[in-house]
């Protein structure tokens, strides 16, 4: 089950999961769009089915969900159709996230900052603890849960409270289950930075109000896209790896914590940045 599957990063893991053979379930708060990502992927990657022993591996199916995460309910009734679709629940990932834009002073709402907290935070709490009731219920598995947080999480940056701090809970709300659900269920975050391409958390405003903070030129008549570029290259070369971030970068880092390479790895943050000496461990 990947929340947060209607954009970015949690839209291209579903292609990446159902292509890996998996049964996948798309949500998202905006369940037209689940939907149009569950049929986008599945026409993508196909359907078939893989001959065990022969190498021959099939494209796994997809359905699409709503959902909204800061609701339990809601929560709950997805995790039911999704055990009702396919028979149990084995992996879940939240990509689902908000980033309040400031206003022209760097000031967010007290409610935008509510807000950011009851999806960043709330959210991943209520859908691990929905996830945990299934988990429980069927017993002995191999399950894992993956929680996307951010390297603003222990990079601190000017006019970012609301989404940095919590970005910072929700690492340590990733420990926190770690130990909860430990020995059923593995518990690891991925912390992204800047993936620019297909995110709906860099609108143009965001992205030109980037791009003027660090005197980068930017044009009216630019499109979106080529804004987007110039800021990702810019981000890029402060990076240890020097090119821009990828929704590919994430999804396989994701897909890989879920897979059996990690099958000793649980309380764990791995960050997906480029490299960026500000976010190492400490
Ligand atoms: N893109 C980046 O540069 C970046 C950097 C650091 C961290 N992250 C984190 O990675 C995650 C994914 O980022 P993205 O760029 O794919 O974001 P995105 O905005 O493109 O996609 C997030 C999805 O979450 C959904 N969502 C929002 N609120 C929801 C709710 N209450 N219930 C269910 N779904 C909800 C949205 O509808 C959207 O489809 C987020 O947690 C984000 O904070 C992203």
């Amino acid at each position: 089950m990947v929340v947060g599957a209607g954009s970015g990063i949690g839209r291209a893991l579903v292609s990446e999961l159902i292509g890996e053979g998996a049964a996948v379930a798309a949500v998202d708060l905006r369940a037209d769009q689940a939907q149009a990502v569950a049929e986008e992927a599945q026409q993508k990657v196909g359907m078939g089915i893989g001959v065990a022993g022969t190498g021959i591996s099939g494209a796994g199916q997809v359905i699409g969900l709503g959902a909204d995460i800061t609701d339990r309910a809601a929560v709950r009734r997805a995790l039911e159709d999704v055990v009702l679709a396919y028979g149990g629940l084995d992996h879940v990932v939240v990509t689902a996230g908000y980033y309040p834009s400031p206003d022209e002073h760097g000031n967010v709402a007290d409610e935008e900052w509510g807000k950011t907290f009851a999806i960043n935070v709330t959210g991943p709490f209520l859908v691990a603890d929905e996830a945990w009731r299934v988990w429980q219920a069927q017993g002995e598995l191999d399950g894992s849960l993956v929680i996307t947080t951010s390297v603003n999480a222990v990079v601190p940056k000017a006019w970012s409270f609301a989404y940095d701090t919590s970005k910072a809970a929700a690492n340590h709300l990733v420990r926190e289950l770690a130990v909860a659900f430990a020995p059923l269920v593995r518990v690891n975050g991925v912390a992204p930075a800047t993936v620019l391409e297909g995110s709906s958390m860099f609108p143009r405003e965001r992205v030109i109000a980037s791009l003027a903070k660090y005197g980068l030129p930017h044009d009216a008549a630019e499109s979106t896209e080529v804004l987007r570029d110039r800021l990702a290259e810019f981000y890029a070369k402060r990076t240890l790896t020097g090119r821009p971030i990828t929704l590919a970068d994430q999804v396989k880092a994701i897909a890989a914590l879920l897979g059996g390479g990690f099958s000793k790895t649980t309380g764990q943050i791995v960050n997906i940045d480029g490299g960026l000496a500000a976010a190492f461990l400490r």
